[in-house]
């Protein structure tokens, strides 16, 4: 699986497995199982999805070593502050069933109290039970924030992309390069919403690949590490079968003309 470099000088393995909306049980355990089967290394869950324990048998259980599979898990909105945040961590990392977690993300900017939680993750870096730490859903502003008042900068920032909310995001993505964060692409599918595009089927067409894989691949010309979700095995594989072909220039350039600002789930654009 390529990989990616974070500020940190960590590798970021670049096709993540998305396990939002995976049902608890044997439904995550087997997407999980599904995924390093095909090749993933990367498996991105939440406190707020209510499957951290399933990801974390599953990798046992995978016979994969734990040191070759990057796993990020969030904090969730009710658990900012410093305290609760610390508090919230032991939490997700016990479910996990883990020593450490690659990556640990801010799920969403709270306002007023989202700097005392980025201090708390600062703090959880130094005892080694956390790799990396980023946030999510943060825009221009959010981050601006962060580079002003806390001495660690993010290293990665997860948010909502495709062709269809690309154009709109441009900002945010432009100062995330400028200062080396690293941008991850949520919804990278747009949940489905837009897999019946003809667009997407001409152009997948011309490779001998899917609408799906069309999207993916885009994300990942733009240097975006991308975290489709399926519970499906066949699905699964073929979302990462995605590096033996490549977007010509104007297939690019297409894809990103399809921006229509289309957030599908939650748009952090209002939060001050
Ligand atoms: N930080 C945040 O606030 C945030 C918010 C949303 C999502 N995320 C992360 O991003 C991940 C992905 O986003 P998402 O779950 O919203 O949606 P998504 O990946 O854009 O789309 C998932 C949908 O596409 C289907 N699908 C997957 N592969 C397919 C294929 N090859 N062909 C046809 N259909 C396919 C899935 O169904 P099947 O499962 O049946 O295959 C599911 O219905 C999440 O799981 C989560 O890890 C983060």
């Amino acid at each position: 699986m390529k990989t990616i470099k974070m500020r940190t000088r960590r590798q970021i393995p670049q096709v993540g497995l998305g396990v939002y909306k995976s049902e608890p049980g044997p439904t995550t355990r087997n997407a999980v199982l599904a995924a390093l089967e095909a090749g993933y290394r990367h498996i991105d869950t939440a406190m707020i999805y209510n499957n951290e324990p399933d990801v974390g048998e599953a990798i046992k259980a995978s016979g994969v070593d734990r040191s070759e599979v990057f796993v990020t898990t969030k904090l969730w909105n009710d658990d900012h502050g410093y305290d609760n945040t610390l508090a919230a961590f032991d939490r997700s990392i016990s479910q996990l069933g883990l020593d450490y977690v690659d990556l640990y993300l801010i799920h969403w900017p709270v306002p007023v109290l989202r700097l005392d939680t980025w201090r708390a993750l600062e703090r959880l870096t130094l005892d080694g039970r956390v790799r990396d730490i980023g946030v999510s859903n943060y825009l221009a502003t959010h981050i601006n924030e962060i580079l002003e008042y806390a001495p660690v900068v993010p290293a990665v920032n997860q948010i909502e992309l495709s062709p269809y909310l690309y154009r709109t995001r441009l900002d945010t993505i432009e100062l995330c390069r400028e200062i080396g964060i690293v941008v991850e692409a949520y919804s990278p599918l747009t949940k489905g919403r837009k897999l019946d595009d003809a667009v997407l089927a001409g152009i997948g067409n011309a490779h001998g690949k899917s609408a799906a894989q069309v999207l993916i691949r885009w994300a990942i010309q733009h240097d975006f590490v991308v975290l489709p979700k399926s519970v499906n095995p066949d699905r699964i594989a073929q979302n990462c079968a995605v590096f033996d072909f490549s977007l010509t220039d104007d297939e690019m350039t297409r894809l990103d003309s399809l921006d229509e600002g289309l957030v599908t789930g939650w748009d952090p654009a209002d939060v001050a």
